[in-house]
């Protein structure tokens, strides 16, 4: 017998696949240092950000300490800290707008939004089922959906015989419901049952928010097939201005969008987590808001198995409590993000990259790297998109830089050539990542200089 043998049919399923992580921890082994690892890889190919590290680090540090009663006992079980779900709940109804004021008995706090999604999917899906997500979407949705409920992520295509395909599509209310029947009508004639709707708001990957006319068209269409609508708000407050557009769709909530006609309120679910606008992945805390209460207590049975520490879920209610401070906080996160944003976009119009303009949060700008072949060296323009995206993937490696091929998240552009690349590090760094970008697309022929 082989090791393998003794594996579940489940594992073994898993382990065929291509799991993010098993190649990530090799490539991100050698972070960049300016002191100590001039010659390590920048990562521009994750949704973190570091520009609010010291801000947190600081704030953390003065104001946190341990409270032996509350830390280092089961405190209140796997619902959540009850100081946590107090600042969360206030934090939600400050800033999101929430028609109805949110509660804390209303939220289930977990161990970043992956596991949040992944229990969500395992207490609405059965084995088998479907969720209806998008494209292009965050290539993370797969893992936390397929991988332990082993539920489906059902790609919505925005490709049409007969009508150009435009990026901006997945924002128009009418072509997204349009969308959404005919995947609907697809994968139903393929025997999935299709239990919800997943969009990510502000969108993951194209750094847009979607206006209420879209989110109100997306309620109606769940209600109508049964389905539940989950909207994941993870970057809520990194948004930021873009001086380029200046009538950029503002973040809108679900929350703050009064569905009471269009949707029963038990269907809606709306994500947040700390690792986005906080600047901190690793703390690994994530909230789902749902006015259902059995899928709540479905949820916290399940929770048991992925609680954060009540150490790092206070970290946050201590941050969030303190209002000066975190108004301040975002304030200059998002300003930092605009100057990111600006000085990249700066360097791409520079060099005549193609991007999706008009971002207005996020971290990453949504980039064409492979241009027509006249854009190319000749001995570049002969050869396939996809042999090229290898090539670059592979320069922009071997220079130090580590960016994400659109295909991960499920892009459907004819002309193909596009990456997901993230901003949001500090300005010096930016400088290094764009010298070795510039190195990487010489080297690949994909910047012919006259
Ligand atoms: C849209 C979206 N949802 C969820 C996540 C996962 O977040 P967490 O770090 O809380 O697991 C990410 C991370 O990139 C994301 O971009």
């Amino acid at each position: 017998m082989q090791p393998k043998d003794y594996l579940s049919a489940r594992a073994l399923e898993n382990l065929s696949r291509e799991v993010n992580w098993r190649d990530l921890r090799k490539t991100l082994s050698k972070p960049y240092d300016s002191v100590t690892r001039p010659d390590g890889r920048i990562n521009l190919g994750l949704a973190e950000s570091t520009l609010m590290h010291q801000e947190l680090a600081t704030h953390i540090k003065a104001n946190f300490e341990i409270d032996l009663a509350a830390h280092l006992t089961y405190g209140s079980g796997p619902n959540g800290s009850p100081l946590l779900l107090q600042a969360l709940s206030r934090f939600i109804n400050r800033r999101f707008g929430p028609v109805i004021p949110v509660t804390g008995d209303e939220l289930i706090i977990s161990s970043g939004l992956a596991a949040a999604i992944d229990c969500l999917t395992w207490n609405i899906c059965d084995e088998g089922d479907g969720i209806l997500v998008p494209q292009p979407f965050y290539a993370g949705f797969i893992t936390d959906i397929e991988l332990r409920s082993r539920a489906r992520v059902l790609p919505v295509s925005y490709r049409r015989k007969g009508r150009p395909y435009h990026l901006l599509d997945a924002f128009d209310p009418e072509i997204t419901h349009q969308a959404l029947q005919d995947a609907l009508e697809k994968y139903d004639r393929s025997g999935v049952k299709i239990r919800a709707v997943l969009i990510s708001n502000p969108h993951n990957p194209l750094g847009r928010c979607h206006s209420t006319r879209t989110l109100q068209e997306i309620a109606r269409f769940c209600q109508l097939h049964e389905m539940h609508l989950i909207s994941d708000e993870i970057y809520a407050n990194s948004t930021f201005r873009n001086p380029s557009c200046l009538d950029a769709e503002p973040f809108r909530s679900l929350l703050s969008i009064d569905l009471a006609s269009l949707i029963h309120p038990e269907r809606v679910h709306v994500l947040y987590g700390m690792s986005k606008d906080f600047c901190a992945n690793g703390l690994r805390l994530g909230a789902v808001h749902t006015r259902n209460a059995a899928l709540r207590e479905a949820m916290a049975t399940l929770n048991i198995f992925s609680w954060p520490a009540y150490v790092t879920q206070d970290m946050w209610a201590r941050i969030l409590l303190d209002e000066p401070f975190i108004e301040k906080f975002i304030g200059l996160n998002q300003d930092r993000l605009a100057n990111c944003y600006t000085t990249f976009t700066s360097f791409l119009d520079k060099y005549e990259i193609p991007y999706l303009p008009g971002g207005n949060a996020g971290f990453f700008i949504w980039t064409r790297l492979i241009r027509e072949p006249a854009t190319r060296t000749p001995e570049a323009a002969h050869k396939s998109v996809l042999s090229l995206k290898e090539e670059l993937l592979g320069a922009c490696l071997s220079n130090g830089l580590f960016i994400r091929d659109g295909a991960k998240y499920f892009d459907e552009a004819p002309e193909g050539g596009w990456f997901r690349i993230t901003f949001t590090v500090d300005e010096h760094i930016l400088e290094v990542a764009t010298t070795r970008l510039l190195k990487s697309l010489r080297e690949t022929g994909l910047l012919c200089e006259s």
